[in-house]
C-alpha cells in the first residue's frame, strides 16, 4: 500500500523549496526592517476564539474549519488564519501593556476546509503581520508599505494593491442599512436575499453576473463616511502616495473576515485566475472587545506564500534549480575522501555552502553529482594531490582547472566566490 498527501494539501520540494522558504524570508526581512518581532503562535485553539474572531456569519467559520474535540472532550479548531490567535497570545501574555504598538509577525500553514482547486488549498501557508494598540494610519500605511517591500523584494511587477475602508461602529450601521435596503428591492434568488439580511456586504462580492449586474449602482461606503474615517482613510492615502505605493481605490472591495473596520486591503496578481488574491489585511478595531479583551485597536496582513509562489512561476521568476551549494568535493579514493570531508566541513564552518560526492562514486558519477548542485567550483583530489598536498580547483562553468596547496584552499574558495556571488534561492 503507498500514500499520499491529503487533498488540498500542497508541498514544496526541492529545488522548489527553496524558493517557498526565500518568499518567507522576503517577508520577514522586510517586518523585521520595521522593528517588528516573530511570535509563535499554537496550530490549533480553543473553536470559540475562532468562531467569535472570525466571526459566526463567515464561511471560514460556517464551512471551513477544521474543528474536533480532543480526548478530553474540548472543541478545539486548527486555525484557518493567524490574527485571532495573535492578539489572544498578546492579551494573555500582556504584551499590550508595555510600548504600544505592539508589533509582531509569524508564518506557516493554516487551515480551511475549501474546494481544492489550482490556488486554493487546505493547507495554505501564509506570512502574518500584526501591528496592535494603534489608530495611527501612518500604521496603516506601513503594513501596506511592508507587504509591498516584500513582492518588491522577490521581484514581482505585476501585483495591484487595491484598497478601501470600512468605516466604523459609528458609520456602518447606517451604510449596512442602506446597503439592505437596495438590496431588498433587488431579484436575487433565496440564499442571497438570506445573505443580505446577515451580511449585506458579501453580497457585493457576489461573482455571479447576474447579482455583479443588479449590484452595480448599490450604495457605496465610501459616500457614508463618517469625518473620522474619512480623515483617517484620506490621511492613509496620502502617505502610500509620498511612499510611491500604488494603489486602486476600490469601494466594493469586501473581505471574508468579519473583524474588518476602517482601512482594508488585499493584493492581486493578475496572472493567477481565480484566485488571485496573493495577500490581504486591514484594521480590526473591534476584534479584542470581541474575544474578551479590551478596547485595543489593530491592523495587519498577511499574504499567501502559496498563491506567491504560483505568481513567481507565473512571471518566470523562478531559476529552474537554484544552487544548492557553491563548492562541492569529488575524491577519488578512500583516503582522498577523508581528507575532502574536512575540507568540506572547514568550508561549511567558514561560511561556504559545500557538499562532496560519497558511496565512493567514481570521476563520472561524482562530477555529475557536482553538477546538478549548481556548485561554482569543484575540488578533486586525488592519490598524487594527495601526495602533493594539492587540490585541483575546477570552475565548473569555464572547466578552468588550478591545482592549489591543500593549506591555502579555504582563503583562495573564499576569494574566487567573492567575485561571483551565490544566486539567491529562488532568485
Ligand atoms: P485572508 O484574506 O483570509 O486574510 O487570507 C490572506 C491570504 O491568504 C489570501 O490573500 C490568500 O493569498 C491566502 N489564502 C487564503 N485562503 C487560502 C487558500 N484556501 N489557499 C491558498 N491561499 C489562501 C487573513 O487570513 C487575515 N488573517 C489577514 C489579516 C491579518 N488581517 C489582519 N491581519
Amino acid at each position: 500500500m503507498t500514500f499520499q498527501a491529503p487533498k488540498g494539501v500542497p508541498e514544496y520540494l526541492p529545488p522548489r523549496s527553496a524558493a517557498f522558504l526565500a518568499v518567507r524570508a522576503a517577508f520577514a526581512g522586510a517586518a523585521t526592517a520595521a522593528g517588528y518581532s516573530y511570535i509563535e503562535v499554537p496550530v490549533f485553539e480553543d473553536t470559540e476564539l475562532f468562531a467569535r474572531g472570525v466571526g459566526e456569519s463567515t464561511d471560514v467559520v460556517t464551512k471551513e474549519m477544521y474543528t474536533f474535540a480532543d480526548r478530553g472532550g474540548r472543541s478545539v479548531t486548527l486555525r484557518p488564519e493567524f490574527t485571532a490567535s495573535v492578539l489572544r497570545a498578546t492579551l494573555e501574555h500582556g504584551l499590550h501593556t508595555g510600548q504600544l504598538p505592539v508589533k509582531l509577525w509569524t508564518a506557516g500553514p493554516a487551515f480551511r476546509y475549501e474546494r481544492p482547486q489550482a490556488g486554493r488549498y487546505r493547507q495554505l501557508q501564509q506570512f502574518d503581520l500584526e501591528a496592535i494598540g494603534t489608530e495611527d494610519p501612518a500604521v496603516d500605511a506601513e503594513t501596506v508599505a511592508i507587504a509591498w517591500a516584500g513582492y518588491q523584494a522577490l521581484g514581482l511587477t505585476r501585483v495591484r494593491l487595491l484598497l478601501n475602508t470600512l468605516g466604523c461602529r459609528q458609520c456602518r450601521p447606517a451604510y449596512r442599512a442602506a446597503l439592505q435596503d437596495f438590496l431588498r428591492g433587488l431579484d436575487l434568488d433565496a440564499p442571497t436575499r438570506e445573505r443580505a439580511e446577515v451580511n449585506p456586504l458579501r453580497v457585493l462580492d457576489d461573482k455571479r453576473p447576474e447579482v455583479r449586474a443588479q449590484v452595480e449602482n448599490a450604495p457605496l461606503i465610501t459616500d457614508h463616511l463618517c469625518a473620522s474615517c474619512k480623515a483617517h482613510h484620506d490621511r492613509v492615502r496620502s502617505l502610500l502616495e509620498d511612499l510611491g505605493v500604488p494603489w486602486e481605490d476600490t469601494p466594493r472591495l469586501v473581505r471574508g473576515l468579519d473583524y474588518y473596520s476602517r482601512t482594508t486591503y488585499e493584493f492581486d496578481h493578475p496572472l493567477l485566475g481565480a484566485q488571485s488574491a496573493i495577500g490581504g489585511g486591514g484594521r480590526y478595531d473591534g476584534l479584542s472587545e470581541d474575544i474578551g479583551g479590551p478596547p485595543l485597536p489593530g491592523i495587519g496582513f498577511a499574504v499567501g506564500v502559496d498563491r506567491i509562489m504560483l505568481a513567481l512561476e507565473a512571471e518566470g521568476l523562478l531559476a529552474e534549480t537554484p544552487a544548492r551549494v557553491a563548492v562541492y568535493g569529488v575524491p577519488m579514493g578512500e583516503e582522498a575522501a577523508r581528507r575532502l570531508f574536512a575540507v568540506v566541513n572547514e568550508l561549511r564552518r567558514a561560511g561556504v555552502a559545500a557538499d562532496m560526492a560519497f558511496d565512493g562514486k567514481g570521476l563520472k558519477g561524482a562530477m555529475k553529482g557536482a553538477a546538478r548542485s549548481g556548485a561554482a567550483y569543484a575540488l578533486i583530489l586525488g592519490e598524487r594531490d594527495l601526495a602533493a598536498g594539492a587540490v585541483q580547483v575546477k570552475n565548473l562553468a569555464s572547466g578552468e582547472q588550478t591545482a592549489v596547496p591543500l593549506a591555502e584552499i579555504i582563503p583562495t574558495l573564499q576569494e574566487r566566490l567573492a567575485g561571483a556571488a551565490m544566486p539567491a534561492p529562488g532568485a
